[in-house]
């Protein structure tokens, strides 16, 4: 475990060793080092900045960065004029792109302020070829590029970039290495995120994940328990088990366990109280799950259950492997199951060849389902993808109509949902400060609605009952009840 390992006292004299994590505690050890040298000579200390784009899966990942680089020395900073920034990337949509491309500009600026300033990239953007290229030739000024497959590696990168007068790039197409017990620092005390699996391996025709996260892989269930007893120990009561498709894990190991009885093992761990996960894909979500989140106590009361398209020839094209009919049957199972379960989801509008009447199927879905809240994307044509070759791509104006009548019935929707718990007691998690109004304090009902309610900083990270005065559309406030 990386928290009994003393970094000042391996020896670097020797070779670095071949096994991991050991390699990457040598690296860390030797990158401390320089970082040491540095702020010796600056008369202070190296500060970092973590710039996280994307999804809960690079949160996540950050969060492996950043414990990487405070057990190098450096020191975190919230704003960019800092000796070492890092932009972890998305690309799930053009836009994502965009605006890292737009943001190198103004890093460059930094760095002509502070020639020693240190840039790196990383993330799924980096998995792309083009962009590698793209950044190599227009981007110089960048000192280190890693991709998804790697962040492990970060120490011996950190070290190689130390080393080294021009670009570090190091980017793997595919693994299927997964290495345990490297340093992670938690954004929040009382919660976490979990990777139970990396990679995709459904290819829906729009999306490029697969192509940057790689293949499927679980990780060993053993690993996930003693990570989140581990967590559990140190103070976190709620996990969000991560995979781009939960509902497929386990499949591909050594002895295959399925999600639901994942979750099983997950529940029995005291002192555990609350079950997160994301993402659910409708073609895998089993008979067995909707019976362990009907009889759970722990899993939270909120499923997130992409729809992407309510037209089933549309879904066909997306191969998505399921019918409109095939998702609002699931919806059903689910809300016999649990029926004080929150649904949201993500919508894309205007794939290729969407014709009104299958926008239309869309937005009977939508009322049909009654989601708590939905995200409602553009499509966005991704290089490399077989949707991307279409040719009866939707044009501009006809997407941007369809999609403010849709964003227009999903807040609709989810105003008129938002108030269901209004005039009851109900357990929240306390997470924060209100960034608003310090003398509230902002949690989360199990359904992952928000709550305002008085209190100070003693009560972050504590779960206790608040009556749910009033609603204000997308959030309630409240007030502390009896029996906290
Ligand atoms: N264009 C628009 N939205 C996309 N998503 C994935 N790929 C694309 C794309 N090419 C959306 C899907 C997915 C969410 C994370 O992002 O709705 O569920
Ligand atoms: Fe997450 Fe996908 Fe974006 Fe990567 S491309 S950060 S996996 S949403």
């Amino acid at each position: 475990m990386y928290e009994n390992i003393d970094f000042d006292n391996i020896d670097l004299t020797q070779n670095p060793p071949q096994e991991e994590p050991d390699r990457q505690y040598y690296y860390i050890a030797k990158a401390r080092q320089y970082v040491q040298e540095k702020s010796r000579k600056k008369g202070r200390p190296l500060t970092f900045c973590v710039n996280t784009f994307g999804c809960q899966m690079n949160a996540r990942d950050s969060e492996k960065l950043i414990g990487i680089l405070e057990q190098i020395g450096y020191v975190k900073k919230e704003t960019e004029d800092a000796d070492f920034v890092i932009y972890n990337t998305c690309t799930v949509r053009e836009n994502a792109n965009n605006k890292v491309y737009g943001r190198l500009g103004y890093l460059h600026s930094q760095k002509k302020k502070n020639p020693d300033m240190m840039i790196g990239l990383c993330g799924c953007m980096m998995q792309e070829p083009e962009v590698v290229e793209k950044i190599r030739t227009s981007y110089r000024f960048v000192d280190l590029v890693f991709g998804t497959h790697n962040i492990y590696k970060f120490a011996e990168l950190i070290v190689a970039a130390f080393e080294s007068k021009g670009m570090i790039v190091d980017i793997w197409k595919d693994t299927d290495k997964i290495v345990e017990d490297l340093p992670v620092e938690r954004k929040y005390t009382f919660k976490s995120g979990v990777n139970i699996m990396f990679g995709c391996n459904n290819f829906c025709s729009y999306c490029i994940v697969p192509y940057v996260r790689g293949r499927e892989r679980s990780r060993d269930p053993k690993d996930i328990i003693r990570e989140i007893e581990r967590l559990v120990a140190d103070g976190v009561v709620e996990v969000m088990l991560l995979g781009q498709n939960v509902n497929s894990y386990g499949k591909n190991l050594e002895h295959p366990m399925t999600f639901a009885q994942l979750l099983e093992e997950v529940e029995k761990i005291d002192g555990l109280e609350r079950i997160r996960f994301m993402t659910s894909h409708p073609k895998d979500l089993s008979d067995e799950l909707i019976e362990v989140l009907g009889k759970s106590k722990k899993i939270c009361k909120h499923l997130h259950l992409p729809l992407q398209s309510g037209s089933s020839r549309i879904l066909k094209e997306m191969n998505r492997h399921y019918t409109k009919e095939q998702y609002l049957e699931l919806v059903k199972k689910i809300r016999a199951a649990v029926p004080d379960i929150a649904l949201t989801t993500d919508i894309i509008v205007g794939f290729p060849g969407e014709t009104e009447e299958d926008f239309l199927e869309t937005m009977e879905v939508v009322k049909e389902v009654q989601y708590d809240s939905a995200f409602t994307f553009i499509y966005s044509k991704r290089t490399g993808t077989p949707a991307a070759t279409k040719e009866d791509q939707v044009s501009p104006e006809v997407v941007k109509d369809r999609f403010d009548r849709l964003l227009h019935v999903v807040q609709e929707i989810g105003s008129q949902k938002a108030g269901a718990l209004q005039g009851t007691v109900q357990k929240v998690l306390i997470e924060e400060i209100n960034a608003q109004d310090e003398h509230l304090v902002t949690g989360r009902l199990s359904n992952n609605s928000v709550v305002h309610v008085p209190g100070g900083a003693d009560l972050i990270g504590k779960i206790v009952n608040v009556s749910l005065d009033e609603c204000k559309g997308f959030y309630y406030l409240g007030t502390l009840a009896e029996g906290r």
